[in-house]
This record gives C-alpha cells, structure tokens and sequence, in this order.
C-alpha cells in the first residue's frame, strides 16, 4: 500500500533563512546505473536519500549486485559477478528510471529483459528511441508478455540519431557503447547536465566520451571499465523548487549548494518576473519583489526552461499581476497540477500544451491531491501562501524526489505538518 501521509500547510509566512539542496536525484539515479558497467566496486558521494533512489537500490540488488549505505549519503555498489538480467513490472512500474539498467545489462551481460515501464501521470513516455539505439549497435529485441527482451552476441558502435533530444535515451545508449566495440555518435544528444555527469562518471572509469553537452556526442568504446569514486552533483529540480518558495511567499532566502548556471533559465524568469535573484559560488539569493509580474514559459530541452519546473513556476503565476501562457513542449499531459490549484482559487484554462493563468488576488485552502511529482511540489507551492490550512494527499508522489520537504520548509519558517 502506498503510505497514507499528508501534509497540512498554513500559509502566510514569508520564508527566511538558508536551505541547503541534497545531491541530484536524476544524477544518481543514471550513475547508479552505469556501476554496473565494471566489475570493481564504486562509491558514489552526496546520494539524495529519496524514494527513487531507494527503488533504484532495489531494481540494482534484484540483479544481483551488492549495494550497501557506508554513509548517510555514501553509497557502495559492488556489480563483480552479478547474473540476473531482469527487472520486473512490479519495480519498474514504481519508477520509470529503472529502464536505465537496460544499456548496461546488454553491455555487461548481453542480454536483458525488462517489463515495458507502461503509462505515466505526465504522458505516454515511450521507450522506442532507448530501443531503436539499442538495435542500431546490434541488439535483437523482442516485446513479450508486456517486457522488452534484448539480446547481443557482441554490441558494434554506430551512428544513431534521437528524434528528440532524450535524456534517457542519450543516457542508456551512452552506457551500452561505453563498452561497445568501436565508435558511436549520438545525434541530437540531451545536454542536460545530468547527461554530462553520467559522461563525466564513465570517463572517470575509463570510457572515451566526447562532445558531452553538445548536440553530437561520440563514444568510442573500450573493453572495460574500473570502479570509482564519484560525487553526486546537487539537484537543480530541488534548487529552483526553494527558489519559486521564497518568491511566492516574497520571502528572503539563501539557496545553498547548487550551481546557478544550471538554473540559468529559471534565474532569468523569475528576474523577468520582478525578483531580486542574485548568485555568489554556490549560492542563489531570492528576496523580496515588489510585486510578482505575469511571464510566459515555454518548457524546452536543456538548456530552456525545464519541464522539471513548468509546474511549480505555474503555482508562482496563479498569483502574478496580468495574465501568463505556459507551453509544455517537453510532455504532452503535464497540466494535472492545475485541476487543484484551481480548487484552492486559481484562474487557469488548459487549451492543449498551452496553460494561460490569469493572476488572482490569493489563493484559499482547499484539500487537494498530489498527482505527479512535481505537480504535487507545485501544490505545496500554492499552499505556502493560500488562505488558511490546505491538506495535500497522494505526497508519496513529493517523496519520490523531495529530501525532508516538510523539515526544510519548516526550518524557513513555513508552517508545514506530515500527518
Ligand atoms: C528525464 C527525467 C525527468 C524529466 C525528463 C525531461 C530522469 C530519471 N527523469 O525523463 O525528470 O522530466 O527527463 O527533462 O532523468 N520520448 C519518446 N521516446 C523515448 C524517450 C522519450 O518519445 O524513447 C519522449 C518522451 O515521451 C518525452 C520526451 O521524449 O516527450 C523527453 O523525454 P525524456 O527526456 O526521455 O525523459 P526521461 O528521460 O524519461
């Protein structure tokens, strides 16, 4: 059973303080992957101690491969022999990410059977551009029963063009022609910085990656990879989600460990939208607008707008002055979020990818349900300054990617209780 939680927040509070961001949850989850691609032990550093990432740990374990805390955020994960190369629906369907264990079970073990990871609150999600890499470095794949098979006698580099620029897929496929023979370019790559991280990570075992961060990467691949040691990068996602906490609640707040140039694009809207926002190292300081102003969004492949963001950047315009347009290009049904904003008062029309939401004066409590990840943060969000005392259901979702949420909140002064 999914765990019951909620969360009760009153709003009003103008936050204050410093947040300190936890390790990125999309990084660690690729990288914990990509362990699997040598036989020696790795240790991954600043590991976010979330939902996801315990599913991944199951997904990993499942396969056979030791994996072991030896610190609070300190990961082991020791893949010398491990044997089993299926991961089955019960834990895919919990977590998508666990299709990533597919580049490196073909590489490693030539083989792979993983249950299809099925619809998703956001959209279809489909996985034929991770599939259609795979066949291109020579794999036979064959749908069964509502799994993917793959199987390999050897992988060959090749040419392989994205439709779209993936991050999975860029992902999966980089991982499967680290240890391909021969050379692999991927066209119209993901330069998400996660991308680059998961590069970085497997140039660190001995992989030679190229032209991470650009539109074509190459790989050319190498007969084995060592264990490392690696650092988890902080969360972006988890960054800019404080970031739009201090603006909706015209607060003043320290966002500690995070780099700023991944949060470019956010930066620059919410300046747009009339905040101070400055960076020092690792720090971006929101404070006090004087007054929220309406911006469009239009979500993109990094580096544009993320669609990480587009939810909780919406909960910050249902109280703007004027009227803004949020385009979601990235996913097809990623407007769930705004059926409860508007049960707590907002003014939002869906007319396909586009949201336009007319700014209203405030926002009142009203019980409402987190639905997706992100959505449920843009709930919480629209909480922090409603009218009253909101109740949010269905916060596993919140968990999935939010380290100690309510805690975090609270030590900036929001008046926020799990119950
Ligand atoms: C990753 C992130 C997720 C983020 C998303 C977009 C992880 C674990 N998750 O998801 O938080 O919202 O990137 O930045 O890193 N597509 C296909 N066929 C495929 C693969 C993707 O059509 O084989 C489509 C998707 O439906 C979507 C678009 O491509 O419309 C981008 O998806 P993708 O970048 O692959 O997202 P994920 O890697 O699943």
């Amino acid at each position: 059973m999914q765990n019951p939680d909620k969360f009760l927040i009153t709003g009003g509070k103008p936050l204050k303080g410093t947040v300190v961001i936890d390790g990125a949850k999309n990084s660690a989850l690729s990288i914990m992957a990509a362990c699997l691609l040598s036989r020696e032990v790795s240790i991954l550093e600043n590991v976010p101690r979330l939902k996801d990432v315990y599913s991944m740990i199951e997904v990993i374990k499942i396969l056979g491969v030791n994996v072991e805390w030896i610190d609070n955020n300190t990961l082991s994960i020791d893949p010398d022999d491990f044997n089993n190369y299926e991961a089955p629906y019960e834990l895919v369907k919990t977590m998508r990410a666990s299709f990533l264990v597919m580049g490196p079970l073909l590489a490693r073990l030539k083989k792979a059977k993983i249950s299809l990871p099925g619809g998703c609150a956001i959209g279809a999600r489909p996985v034929d551009f991770h599939l259609k890499g795979f066949r291109a470095l020579g794999a036979n794949i064959t749908t069964e029963k509502g799994y993917i098979k793959a199987e390999v006698k050897e992988l060959k580099g090749n040419d392989i063009y994205i439709d779209f620029p993936s991050l999975g897929a860029t992902e999966n496929i980089m991982m499967a022609a680290s240890l391909a023979e021969g050379t692999t370019m991927i066209e119209n790559a993901a330069k998400d910085p996660e991308v680059i991280e998961l590069g970085n990570f497997l140039n660190k075992m001995g992989a030679k990656i190229d032209g991470l961060g650009n539109d074509i990467v190459t790989i050319t691949g190498v007969k084995s990879l060592k264990g490392v040691k690696y650092r988890i990068i902080p969360d972006r996602i988890e960054g800019g989600t404080y970031m739009i906490a201090a603006a909706i609640t015209r607060g003043n707040v320290e966002i500690k460990n995070v780099n700023p140039y991944y949060l470019k694009s956010c930066i620059v809207k919410l300046e747009e939208s009339g905040l101070r926002v400055s960076t020092k190292d690792d720090s971006i300081f929101i404070s006090d607008p004087e007054g929220i102003k309406s911006v469009d969004i239009k979500t993109m492949p990094f580096p544009g707008f993320p669609t990480d963001m587009q939810a909780q950047f919406m909960a910050l315009m249902t109280i703007a002055n004027g009227t803004s347009i949020i385009t979601e290009n990235v996913f097809e049904n990623r407007f769930a979020h705004a059926g409860d904003l508007r049960r707590m008062g907002a003014d939002i029309k869906i007319e396909g990818r586009n949201s336009i939401i007319k700014g209203v004066k405030k926002l009142s409590a009203a019980p409402v349900m987190a639905s997706d990840l992100r959505g449920g943060a843009a709930l919480v969000l629209g909480a922090l300054v409603a009218e009253g005392t909101t109740e949010i259901s269905r916060i596993y979702h919140i968990d999935r990617g939010y380290v100690r949420l309510e805690e975090k909140l609270r030590s900036l002064g929001a008046n926020v209780r799990r119950e």
